[in-house]
């Protein structure tokens, strides 16, 4: 087993362990996905769940996987194999659902590159109407080369990020574009408040509307909460294996999911008050983002700027999370196989590239190879967020509540016994049973056993 501990990287500071756990986080789930999951499920009261799910369920998962990172200091399958030979199939689900996710996000994430630069080129303000955006959102996504293209320009960013390493690579990164992120994120939202009729969207999307609400509204907000926090999948275990000893692991899963949220609604900020200003209907998922939104943008002042910083927003957001999705499979090749850091990057990056081009394809030239009806997009995002993810925090929440061993788990939260932790019990009851019945139920449910 490749344990090196005394060679391992460390982050330089506490705010650092934030910026770059939160960088993991902050991804196109919030940008996109938030705002019309939480639009689409009763507004407001959505919001009340969500916000629920992430503090009460998805915080102390957080804490149990930092807790595993850093009393083991390895990659995830070495964290769970050092802990209990039997459980290392929990770092496997985590390091494969990670390769698979980058399969798909990497697409998505080229997407947004493309048009960031459609954006600056003016290539994007050219069409006239919403149609014709739908028309060259579809032309696009279906070419052979153009998708593959960028798509392997974001691999090799993230590459380019994960080569120079931890503290050089990864920290750095953080602490340059999450705050360019947050910044971004406030001018569009101000931008979007003052738009005429805007508020229209904003009672959109805060009104509460209870009628929306059913009992699986919750397993919505939960698998939305988990899939955006970028826990259950060996992320957080790996990222943590790399904070100072100093740091609170409380604190900063506290604060990272307060960033996670903020983020998310300051999304909806900024996207329903230009959706409704503009009198369109919100529409789903991406084509909310890739065809509504620029056609918004066209009927703006400034639309290029506009558009150039909202389609930068997107392509940060996204990077920061193919960083951290990289890098759980590089530190597992890196000290699971051996192979030096630089062979376990470009490794990853070659896997990932192949995988990548091939999911991109699956929407146009190779659409007819399917899994269960799915082509390759779309089967490996059902695979990875209906079954790995779930089933990875379920796994989780029964190792750390029931295997791990309590003084462990108590010496890592407490750091050494140097902080106080009152409510552990209350803490470990969540784990053992909460969690786990409610991830189940999620579980069933997204298999369409309810
Ligand atoms: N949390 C990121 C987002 O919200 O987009 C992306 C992500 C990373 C999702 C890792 C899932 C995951 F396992």
């Amino acid at each position: 087993m490749g344990n090196h501990p005394h060679t391992r990287a460390t982050l330089g500071s506490k705010l650092s362990a934030v910026l770059v756990t939160a960088g993991s986080s902050v991804g196109l789930g919030n940008i996109w996905r938030f705002p019309y999951v939480a639009g689409d499920n009763g507004g407001g009261a959505f919001l009340v769940l969500y916000i629920l799910c992430v503090l009460l369920l998805g915080l102390p998962l957080m804490i149990a996987e930092f807790s595993v990172g850093r009393a083991t200091r390895l990659n995830a399958v070495g964290a769970f194999r050092s802990l209990d030979r039997r459980w290392s199939f929990l770092g496997y689900n985590g390091v494969l659902a990670a390769f698979l996710i980058l399969g798909f996000y990497f697409v998505v994430s080229g997407w947004t590159a493309e048009y960031l630069v459609g954006s600056l080129s003016g290539a994007l303000a050219r069409c006239t109407s919403s149609a014709e955006y739908a028309e060259m959102f579809e032309t696009f996504i279906h070419n052979p080369w153009r998708p593959v293209l960028y798509t392997t320009l974001f691999v090799l960013a993230t590459h380019f990020v994960i080569a120079k390493g931890v503290r050089n690579g990864i920290e750095r990164s953080a602490k340059l574009l999450m705050p360019v992120l947050f910044v971004i994120l406030v001018v569009l939202a101000v931008h979007s408040l003052t738009m005429p009729g805007g508020g229209a969207g904003l009672r959109f999307f805060f009104r509460p509307d209870f009628s929306k609400v059913t009992p699986s509204t919750i397993l919505v907000a939960l698998g939305q909460a988990f899939f955006s926090l970028s826990i259950g999948i060996g992320i957080m275990v790996t990222y943590a294996s790399y904070f100072g000893r100093e740091t609170n692991l409380r604190h900063t899963a506290l604060n990272v999911t307060l960033i996670d949220t903020l983020v998310a609604i300051l999304s909806g900020v900024v996207i329903f008050p230009a959706v409704f200003s503009a009198g369109i209907e919100p529409a789903s998922g991406p084509s909310l983002v890739f065809i509504t939104l620029p056609s918004i943008f066209r009927d703006m002042p400034l639309s290029m700027v506009w558009s150039s910083i909202f389609f930068l927003l997107l392509v940060i957001a996204a990077l920061t999370s193919t960083i951290s999705l990289h890098e759980v499979v590089t530190a597992y090749l890196h000290e699971e196989w051996h192979l030096n850091r630089r062979a376990a990057t470009w490794a990853t990056t070659g896997a990932t590239a192949v995988l990548g081009a091939l999911a991109s394809l699956s929407l146009g030239v190779l659409r007819d190879w399917t899994v269960c009806g799915l082509n390759l997009f779309d089967s490996l995002d059902f695979l990875t967020a209906n079954i790995m993810l779930p089933a990875g925090g379920f796994f989780t929440c029964l190792f750390v509540g029931w295997r791990l061993d309590r003084a462990v788990l108590r010496r890592e939260i407490t750091n050494d016994g140097t902080l106080r932790f009152r409510i552990f019990g209350a803490f470990l009851f969540l784990l053992r049973y909460v969690l786990p019945v409610i991830l189940l139920a999620i579980f069933l449910d997204n298999l369409g056993l309810f």
